[in-house]
């Protein structure tokens, strides 16, 4: 990124928008106007999140509809209470391993998050952003600033529009994690990959589409792969898996052969917590490898692989 990347400009309505020391884009944050600034993602159109005013003039330049929320940037994980009302353990893992990042969590909102954030939600998107600029401005500032992405706004600077748009569509946008109902949910793809949101968390997050469980503490739900699941034997295994067939997508303590075909091969773990760690991020990806059935070789019939023998065979398809 140029020399603009640690500048501001005014959005809209200024025909030739001046560069802004974060001084001057604190000031005008509090007086309640809007700065576009960057973050490792894409540019934001930024607004004092405590001031309804503010954040109501980012729906009308955007031209965004009242019930879109906006993600609510902070400078400090410590703020997170400011505008949650609960802080699951799952949103402390995720956020110690990729804040500042590109990362959205939704979390429950605190009374306090006016309802102008949230589309009318009783959620609220949240993120520390990782660029320094962004960071420094949040800092500086104190509070939380909301802010939709600015990728489509073409008027902030003739340098900054150009920028942007050069950039459009390769560049992609922070990744969003449902965690205010128990099982997490990908909202949206983005940065951060499902699998290393799998991976912090233990468990694969349901795609937005799949029929998130309600209840607290679903979190041990079984991962039903899409694709059918057979469990091998390991002494079987060398009869049964032959060949380097195409279509199929394998989990096992071996290497595959030479050669292998297969649409993915997962040489799994020889220790039992680390492979119920990855169990399900195991599945998923498996699962969206384009095979055509999944094989998972069985873990040895002793007491430690009991439990993740139960799950396994609860997501076999038969
Ligand atoms: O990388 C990014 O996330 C960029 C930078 C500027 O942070 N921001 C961004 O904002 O992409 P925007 O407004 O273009 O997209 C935010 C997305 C929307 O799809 C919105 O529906 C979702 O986040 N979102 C925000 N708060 C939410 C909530 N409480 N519940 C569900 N979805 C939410
Ligand atoms: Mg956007």
């Amino acid at each position: 990124m140029t020399r603009a990347s640690s500048r501001f400009s005014l959005p809209a309505r200024v025909d030739a928008p001046r560069p802004l020391p974060i001084r001057d884009a604190v000031a005008i944050l509090r007086r309640g106007g809007l700065v576009a600034f960057p973050t490792e993602t894409v540019y934001g159109l930024g607004a004092d999140a405590s001031n309804p005013m503010a954040v109501a003039r980012i729906y009308e330049v955007k031209g965004r509809p009242a019930s879109h929320p906006v993600i609510v940037h902070i400078g400090d994980v410590g703020q997170l209470a400011r505008w949650a009302r609960e802080i699951p353990e799952a949103a402390t893992k995720l956020a110690m391993r990729f804040w500042p990042g590109p990362l959205t969590l939704v979390l429950r909102r605190a009374p306090s998050a006016g309802s102008q954030l949230t589309g009318g939600q009783d959620t609220i998107g949240l993120r520390i952003p990782g660029h320094p600029v962004a960071l420094q401005l949040l800092r500086e500032f104190g509070g939380g600033i909301a802010a939709p992405s600015a990728n489509r706004f073409g008027r902030i600077s003739p340098t900054t529009a150009e920028h942007v748009r050069d950039d459009l569509g390769k560049e992609i946008e922070s990744t969003i994690v449902d965690l205010s109902r128990g099982r997490p949910v990908l909202l949206r793809p983005g940065r951060i990959a499902a699998g290393d949101i799998a991976a912090t968390l233990g468990v694969a997050p349901l795609s937005r589409d799949s029929d998130a469980p309600r209840a607290p503490g679903a979190l041990a739900a079984h991962y039903a792969p899409r694709q059918p699941l057979r469990l091998i034997e390991s002494d079987r295994w060398g009869r049964s898996v032959t060949g380097t067939s195409h279509g199929r997508g394998v989990l096992s303590f071996r290497s595959p052969p030479e050669g292998d075909m297969s649409t993915m091969w997962i040489k799994a773990s020889g220790q039992p917590q680390q492979y119920g760690h990855d169990l399900y991020a195991n599945l998923r990806a498996l699962d969206l490898s384009g095979c055509d059935q999944i094989l998972v070789e069985e873990p040895p019939a002793t007491s430690e692989w009991t439990a993740i023998r139960d799950r396994l065979s609860r997501a076999r398809s038969g």
